[in-house]
């Protein structure tokens, strides 16, 4: 299939590029570049310059594209996540994540593109009665940010059924990892995810990490999570990618590895292979206690199972910070 990734020059767009090129798909990557790096893209993949905000920039690629051979689906990736930030700026992040997916979605309808895939987030459920999160579970996001997913979701899903388009939505648990390559990884300058900043502390680019939370009702005080690695997500793009181009069915999936681990638990993972400090801190407003992907729904349409363990995670997320460091020293 020919895959235009709108984001192809971020965090998880570019692991997705590699994975569908490895899989011997066509890729043409899309991308402002306001958080994403050149350097992400891959060398086979087409790039173009563009803001998804702005119509024309998307169709000329489209249409650019037609002469060769049309795009199959479009992936989007192209959205503003820094949760506390959404909070500040919300105008921002609507702007982006939802004017941007309605934006994109006119254009596929203009140059008749007929198949989405679309990144979503843990963050629509808020905090849930039940842990185990179904994708059926009734969604209520506590942030902006969340707002935006299922506002766009729901754009989605409206659009699709208007114009006879199909949609795989697939909403990530706590995303984690580098590509087994080191040439990608979570390169960011505003990190807020767990094993990321463990593994600053590791490298001494931070003094100490900070444990929000140790009063939380788990066994060890501390909030579970999933965590997923970012190689079995991206995979997860390109199976439902080919399922809905095949079927022409729509599906939304949660993408998780079904697992808890406390924080503390995957510090204490870290902690077996290399050395930092941390220390407790009172908890952050809007974190539940405990969020668990039930993925079956992805096993059973998909075949799709994770395979990468969180030591998978943990490692070639060191390896990947150290090069980057080497690199700049
Ligand atoms: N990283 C996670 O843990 C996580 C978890 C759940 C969901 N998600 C979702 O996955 C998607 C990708 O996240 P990520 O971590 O790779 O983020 P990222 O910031 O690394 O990548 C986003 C990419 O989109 C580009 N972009 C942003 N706005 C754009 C615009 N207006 N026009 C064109 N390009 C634009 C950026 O330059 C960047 O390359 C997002 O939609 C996010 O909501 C991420």
């Amino acid at each position: 299939m020919k895959v235009l990734v709108i984001g192809g020059a971020g965090y998880i767009g570019s692991h997705t590029t590699y994975e569908l090129i490895r899989a011997g798909h066509e890729v043409v990557v899309l991308d402002n570049l306001s958080t994403g790096r050149m350097g992400a893209i891959h060398a086979d993949a087409r790039f173009f310059w563009g803001d998804i905000r702005r119509k024309s920039d998307i169709t000329k690629v489209l249409l650019a594209e037609e002469k060769t051979r049309p795009v199959d689906v479009v992936m989007h990736f192209a959205a503003k996540l820094v949760v506390p930030e959404s909070v500040l700026k919300p105008l921002e992040y609507y702007e982006n994540n939802v004017e941007g997916v309605r934006t994109m979605l006119e254009a596929m309808v203009d140059c008749g593109v007929k198949n989405i895939v679309f990144s979503s987030t843990a963050a629509v459920y808020g905090e849930p009665d039940n842990p185990l999160c179904s994708e059926d579970d009734p969604t209520a996001p506590i942030n902006p940010y969340g707002e935006t997913k299922i506002a766009s979701e729901q754009l989605i899903k409206w659009v699709a059924a208007a114009h006879g388009m199909n949609y795989c939505i697939l909403r990530y648990f706590n995303v984690a990892g580098a590509d087994q390559s080191l040439r990608i990884g979570l390169d960011k300058d505003q990190l807020t995810h767990l094993i990321p900043l463990i593994m600053q502390s590791a490298l001494g680019m931070r003094e100490k990490l900070s444990i929000f939370g140790s009063d939380y009702p788990t066994s060890d005080g501390t909030c579970i999570r999933d965590y997923i690695h970012v190689t079995d997500l991206a995979q997860a793009h390109v199976s439902g990618a080919q399922h809905i181009l095949d079927t022409g069915d729509s599906l939304l999936l949660n993408l998780g590895s079904g697992k808890g681990f406390s924080v503390k638990e995957v510090v204490d993972a870290a902690l077996e292979l290399f050395d930092f400090n941390y220390e407790f801190a009172p908890r952050r407003a809007g974190d539940p206690a405990k969020l668990i992907a039930n993925s079956n729904r992805a096993r059973e349409i998909l075949g799709w199972e994770p395979k990468l363990s969180l030591t998978d995670m943990i490692k070639s997320d060191y390896a990947y910070r150290k090069q980057l460091q080497q690199d700049t020293d």
